[in-house]
């Protein structure tokens, strides 16, 4: 697949009109002309091209409504942010799923690759929240109006996560126990246990950018609708602004302190 700007597909198109221009053609191929669809698309399904039908456009660009149904001015924005939120977060859940079963299985190494996943679908719904501070707080009044008792709360994409993630933390203890170290021990030897140790890491990154979320979310929030009101499902603002600390793996947030004392104990010996 290649992009509009591409030099492949511009030596594409100019070959192209050499040939048809040598056949009788009366006017120069456009861009457009090139990608029309001819018989080399060899997917089933709706659309007109491969990219369509494997991407399945057509079903996915029906799920945001048309102007003409639109409640507000802002519903497509809001509805494309949350959207877009609930996928990377699906996605998030199923590489932490896959990483579980890579971890019981002893394959370390592999469930290091697909780390890295989790938190950049974490950031990719962080930095979606931007937008949303596009719109006004008092425009923000008629989405509110428009969303019944619709609530973060309700969320699929982050009620699946609540449950998947601590699972990798079931994993990591146990892989820590039969390495037979405490968690300080790990952190203190960490280049003679360089894969626990960057398993903890990576968990310790999710947990950090779980982290960032909300209190992204709860600013993105706060400067919507105010700190002292509740939300459609009634919950208070300043909730959500005390979930913003919670953490799904203490122990490795307590072990830094841990290691500080260590360290100082070990200084004044
Ligand atoms: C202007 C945009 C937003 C506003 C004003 C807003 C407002 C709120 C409010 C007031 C709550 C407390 C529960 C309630 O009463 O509804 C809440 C919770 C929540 N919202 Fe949003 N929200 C916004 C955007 C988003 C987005 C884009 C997501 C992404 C899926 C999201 C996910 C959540 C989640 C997961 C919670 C539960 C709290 C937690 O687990 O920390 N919200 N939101």
């Amino acid at each position: 697949m290649f992009a509009r700007g591409d030099s492949y597909q511009r030596v594409a198109l100019s070959r192209l009109n050499q040939v048809y221009q040598a056949l009788g053609g009366r006017r120069a191929l456009k861009y457009s002309d090139a990608m029309s669809y001819g018989a080399d698309q060899i997917l089933t399904g709706q659309g007109n091209s491969d990219y369509e039908r494997y991407i399945r456009t057509v079903d996915l660009l029906k799920l945001q409504p048309e102007p003409d149904s639109w409640k507000h001015r802002d519903e497509l924005l809001f509805t494309i942010v949350h959207q877009s939120s609930e996928l990377w977060l699906k996605l998030a859940v199923a590489e932490c799923d896959e990483i579980v079963i890579k971890l019981k299985s002893g394959d370390i190494l592999a469930a290091l690759r697909l780390m890295p996943r989790i938190p950049l679908c974490i950031t990719n719904a962080t930095i979606a929240l931007d937008m949303l501070e596009q719109m006004s707080p008092w425009d923000y009044q008629q989405v509110r109006r428009a969303l019944g008792h619709g609530s973060g709360f309700d969320s699929p994409g982050f009620n699946a996560i609540r449950r998947a993630i601590p699972k990798l933390g079931v994993e990591f203890f146990r892989i820590l126990n039969e390495a037979k170290i405490t968690l300080l021990q790990m952190y203190v030897n960490h280049e003679k246990h360089d894969e626990i140790y960057r398993l903890a890491e990576s968990l310790v990154e999710i947990d950090e950018r779980l982290i960032t979320w909300r209190a992204r979310h709860f600013k993105v929030v706060e400067r919507s609708i105010g700190l002292h009101v509740s939300g459609t499902q009634g919950t208070p603002v300043e909730v959500i602004g005390k979930l913003r600390d919670k953490t799904f793996f203490p122990e490795f947030w307590d072990v830094r302190t841990e290691i500080t004392n260590y360290a100082l104990s070990e200084e004044n010996k």
